[in-house]
């Protein structure tokens, strides 16, 4: 089994969310989990941004102990001498510095030519090496890049001593039959590929983040970089839980696997959704409050029969107690029964079907019944109710 490591962003592209905004303590507090959840890497901030991020990836540093920290830089020396100086105490620093190479950011944002571009990122990774023994290097919107330049622009980073080569769908522009084939494409093009890790960073604009990290582990990524709860910049990131499950789930077809205490999962989307103020959706796979909830009749029997004819993950793998049977119209007699008994109500079946008639009229006026409502049902004098 081929081991993916994780690079956590929360603390940077995920902090990047609009509206969020968290102090050092709170990423403090956000590192030490990831630590329990066993990322790899975590990018703990930007620290040329502002003082107050320099210093909250100084203080990440110095609590977590077993996972790489990272600053982010853009490809200039004051932004690395900021990395140098927010990784002081940190066990096993790395600096991730990025330059745009697509040719709408070479033109409207950089405005730069390709040369320009390549000697710009190839000093500055040269300039970090003097400090750092690990640098990663982005080629921002590398998704928009054409395939040979990009095929350049790797083989500098690599020679100008890179250990890990980042490809960013930085606006979730890709599909994951474009975005694998990139892999693969640099995997067997590019010289010296085989002496440094190739990475994935998705963006979710398109819905496609996660879809888009597994074509290119399946084709050869080392690393996928994401965000807890997939927050981040716009639509966000790579949800890390989600690729993570999926590896773990379907190991039989990916043939790789992360290294994380999946049973932390749950805690760490609870902290990060709290610290952060995102709420998570209720739909959202595998941290969802209903990503292990189960309404109608036909799926709640499966359940009580046999859990995995719907689920395929059991909710005790990521932390949580177990799946919920929620009581709504579509629900059936047998989890309503299996309701009362957990209830302490012990009926004979004519009370069962009176009170279940009872249910379904309220059940039609009501998105969910809730046990309070199921008890002021049962006090509605049916016969056999508890005193
Ligand atoms: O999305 C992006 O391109 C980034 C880079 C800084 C890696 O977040
Ligand atoms: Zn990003």
């Amino acid at each position: 089994m081929r081991k993916i490591y994780v690079f956590d962003t929360t603390l940077r592209d995920g902090e990047q969310s609009p509206g969020v905004n968290l102090n050092t303590k709170e990423k403090v507090e956000i590192g030490l989990q990831l630590e329990k959840l066993g990322v790899d890497r975590i990018e703990a901030g930007f620290p040329a941004a502002s003082p107050g991020d320099l210093e909250a990836v100084n203080a990440v540093a110095r609590a977590v102990k077993n996972a790489t920290i990272i600053g982010l830089a853009r490809s200039r020396e004051q932004d690395i001498d900021a990395v140098k100086e927010a990784l002081k105490g940190a066990q096993d620093p790395c600096v991730h510095l990025f330059l745009a190479t697509s040719p709408i950011h070479r033109k409207h944002k950089l405005r730069m030519e390709k040369e320009q571009v390549l000697e710009t990122a190839e000093k500055a990774i040269r300039y970090a090496k003097q400090y750092f023994d690990k640098v990663e290097f982005s080629p921002e919107d590398a998704g928009r890049t054409e395939l040979d330049f990009l095929c350049e622009v790797t083989a500098m980073a690599i020679r100008a001593g890179a250990t890990v080569v980042n490809i960013p769908d930085t606006v979730g522009y890709m599909n994951p039959s474009e975005f694998g084939h990139i892999f693969k494409t640099l995997k067997s093009e590019v010289p010296g590929i085989e002496k440094i890790q190739l990475s994935a960073h998705c963006h979710d604009d398109l819905g496609m983040a996660t879809a888009n990290a597994l074509a290119a582990i399946l084709n050869g990524a080392d690393q996928i970089e994401g965000t807890i709860n997939g927050i981040g910049e716009r639509a966000g990131n790579t949800a890390i839980e989600e690729v993570a499950m999926a590896l773990a789930t379907r190991a039989d077809f990916f043939q790789a696997n992360t290294s994380l205490t999946l049973s932390e999962i749950a805690k760490t989307s609870r902290l990060v959704s709290k610290l952060t103020g995102m709420v998570v959706p209720g739909n959202k796979a595998i941290v969802g409050a209903n990503a292990f909830a189960h309404e109608s009749g036909i799926h709640q029997d499966g359940m009580l029969k046999e859990k995995t004819t719907y689920e395929i993950i059991s909710p005790d793998i990521i932390g949580l107690k177990e799946s919920k049977l929620v009581l709504g119209k579509h629900s059936g007699r047998h989890a309503f029964r299996e309701k009362l008994i957990d209830l302490g109500y012990e009926l004979s079946d004519e009370s069962v079907n009176q009170a279940f008639a009872k249910f379904k009229d309220l059940a039609d006026k009501k998105k969910d019944v809730s046990d309070e409502d199921i008890r002021a049902l049962l006090e509605e004098k049916l016969i056999d109710t508890p005193e």
